[in-house]
């Protein structure tokens, strides 16, 4: 009888002794910095490169690279399934209503074509997401991010999962901190991510509850006859793309405006105005708005944050060879 109760723990301590050394001697895998330094030198510099390009010609492909690393991430892990397409049994998550006003995605395929010229089936189409952003940051006048690599593709699309882990425009700040604390990003970091939003637009079809039939008395009064101005009905027409920009001042610059903004209630989104009243964010919207230097540390933290969301490395995944297909498809 006592051998046998005695048995079953150190079976177990044994059987952990083993995966331990299975584990060191695999070598467990990780996100690294320059992960591409041997298998494709060059592959950071052509995509640095590329979205410059993309850039100089179309300005908003920036924005997009920004909200496709959140779109990306939030869903499941950085895995580029953000970029499958629709085709046979794939739905693709572009196609849910929290994607709404997502755009550009053709021009992923320019900077994956550009780096498989270079090296073949070498580099992700997840690292793709994850640099781009960042250069797009640095580019919008954005805080330079140093950003590890060496994620995989993800081998199916999470279309049926994004409105669960997407916040939506009009959430409680209590459900959108949860969401952001689940996946390990902190309320400071969320506070600076949401920072992106000093960017970029919003379409009527999002601001059109906070105009008609009353104004939301949360709004700045001026600001909501300028958005009514843009917007000028309650049901607009979803093929008119009427939308206002986020940040009137700066748009196209990725600064503290954004904070100034909304302690102003001029941020367009619902969770924008309660990111500046709700006890546990106001006080950081504060010093961010204050100091951009501060914003622009905490904006670099939270962006890394959210690049290594669960990433898949090693064995797991595949390199996809086009970013909206899987290998086998
Ligand atoms: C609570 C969290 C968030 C919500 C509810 C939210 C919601 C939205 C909505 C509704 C739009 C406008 C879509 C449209 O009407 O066209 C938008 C735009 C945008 N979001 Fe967010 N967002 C959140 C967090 C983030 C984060 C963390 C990032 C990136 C770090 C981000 C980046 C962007 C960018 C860059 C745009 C402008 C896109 C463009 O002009 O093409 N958002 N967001
Ligand atoms: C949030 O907005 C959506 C439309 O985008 C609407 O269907 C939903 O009822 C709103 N939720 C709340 C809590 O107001």
């Amino acid at each position: 009888m006592a051998t046998t109760t005695t048995q079953p723990p150190s079976n177990i301590c044994f059987f952990l002794l083993l995966l331990l050394l299975a584990h060191f001697h695999l070598g467990i895998s990780q996100l690294e910095l320059n992960y591409y330094s041997k298998s494709c030198p060059k592959a950071e510099e052509i995509i640095k490169e590329q979205v410059t390009q993309l850039y100089n010609k179309h300005g908003n492909t920036a924005v997009s690279w920004v909200r496709n690393l959140f779109h990306d991430c939030v869903v499941k892990s950085c895995d580029a399934s953000l970029l499958l397409a629709t085709v046979s049994d794939v739905v693709s998550e572009q196609t849910s209503d929290r994607s709404f006003g997502m755009r550009n995605f053709k021009y992923v395929n320019t900077i994956k074509a550009a780096v498989e010229k270079e090296c073949p089936f070498t580099v992700s189409c997840a690292d793709i997401v994850a640099l781009s952003a960042r250069d797009a940051i640095a580019l919008l006048g954005g805080p330079s991010i140093e950003m590890k690599t060496g994620r995989k593709d993800s081998k199916e699309s999470y279309a049926m999962e994004v409105e669960d882990l997407i916040p939506n425009h009009n959430d409680s700040m209590s459900s959108v901190l949860s969401r952001f604390q689940a996946i390990g990003i902190d309320v400071e970091a969320t506070v600076a991510l949401l920072g992106a939003h000093s960017v970029g637009r919003v379409h009527c079809k999002n601001l059109v509850h906070r105009l008609y039939p009353t104004i939301d008395s949360t709004l700045d009064p001026a600001h909501a006859e300028y958005l009514r101005r843009r917007c000028p009905t309650p049901n607009p027409d979803p093929k008119a793309v009427l939308y206002s920009r986020n940040d009137l001042k700066t748009p196209m610059i990725i600064d503290n405006n954004y904070y100034k903004n909304i302690l102003q209630h001029k941020g367009l989104l619902t969770v924008d105005e309660e990111l500046a009243t709700d006890p546990r964010t106001a006080s950081y919207v504060q010093k961010m708005a204050n100091d951009n230097e501060y914003f622009n540390q905490q904006f670099s933290r939270a962006i890394i944050l959210l690049s290594e969301t669960n990433p898949l490395t090693g064995d797991e995944g595949e390199i996809r060879k086009d970013c909206r297909y899987l290998n086998a498809n």
